[in-house]
């Protein structure tokens, strides 16, 4: 929203009396003079007009966590413990999860409240990469190369999955480059060359990797250029 219109909302004031008081230098955005009526705010935005507070600003949380197997991505589960019941902050119940991995699976996971920030890298149109380790219970053929390169169709979603890049590193070892995320995707596009997948670990999203030292179930916040570098 449009700094103008959010002061206009308060109180029913109108347009021309927000810009009346942004004018009058009546208007502060997180604790700055701010004299832009097109000036963008968020809710993780504090604004104030003169001494009230119009919207205070909530806290904006960028989290990874190192999932470890057994552990569900979801934010409540009736039988499993939760990714979210592994971090230990006062506004946890307003995280999502940003690409989720499947029980069994482990590596970097990515939680937020910012929805504008995780569709960035969530989208497919966004091509970020997402880049994970498996060990299958068969050998990997060479033809699966050219097979992920091409892309599978999938009916039940009625899709082609955009080109993938498999790079063979042992027998029964590979890691894979996805630039989108469907349900057991890694699983499926395996099975369809013939292998089960025994092991699948996250290494990285964007040119952000899970740091050595964070330990399985662990988490910690994101640093501002950790965040950034989940864009690219
Ligand atoms: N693909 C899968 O099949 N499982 C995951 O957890 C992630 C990608």
């Amino acid at each position: 929203m449009k700094l103008d219109r959010l002061i206009a909302k308060h109180h029913s004031l109108g347009r021309s009396e927000a810009h009346r008081l942004i004018a009058a230098r009546q208007v502060r955005v997180d604790g700055a003079v701010c004299m832009d009526n097109q000036q963008p705010v968020d809710r993780f935005m504090r604004v104030e007009l003169g001494t009230e507070v119009i919207q205070p600003a909530e806290r904006a949380l960028y989290f990874m966590l190192h999932k470890p197997t057994g552990v569900v991505s979801a934010t409540v589960d009736a039988e499993y413990q939760t990714v979210v019941d592994l971090i230990d902050d006062p506004d946890k119940q307003s995280l999502h999860i940003a690409g989720r991995l499947d029980r069994a699976s482990t590596g970097l996971l990515l939680l937020t409240n910012d929805g504008r920030w995780s569709k960035q890298f969530m989208n497919a149109e966004s091509k970020v990469p997402k880049v994970y380790v498996v060990e299958t219970l068969e050998p990997i053929p060479q033809e699966a190369v050219a097979a992920f390169a091409q892309g599978f169709y999938f009916a039940t979603e009625d899709i082609t999955t955009l080109p993938a890049t498999l790079e063979i590193l042992a027998e029964k070892r590979a890691r894979i480059t996805l630039h989108e995320g469907r349900h057991h995707q890694i699983k499926r596009m395996l099975g369809r060359v013939g292998c089960l997948v025994s092991s699948l670990y996250r290494e990285s999203i964007g040119s952000l990797a899970l740091p050595e030292n964070l330990a399985p179930g662990k988490w910690r916040a994101l640093t501002e250029s950790e965040r950034l570098r989940c864009l690219s």
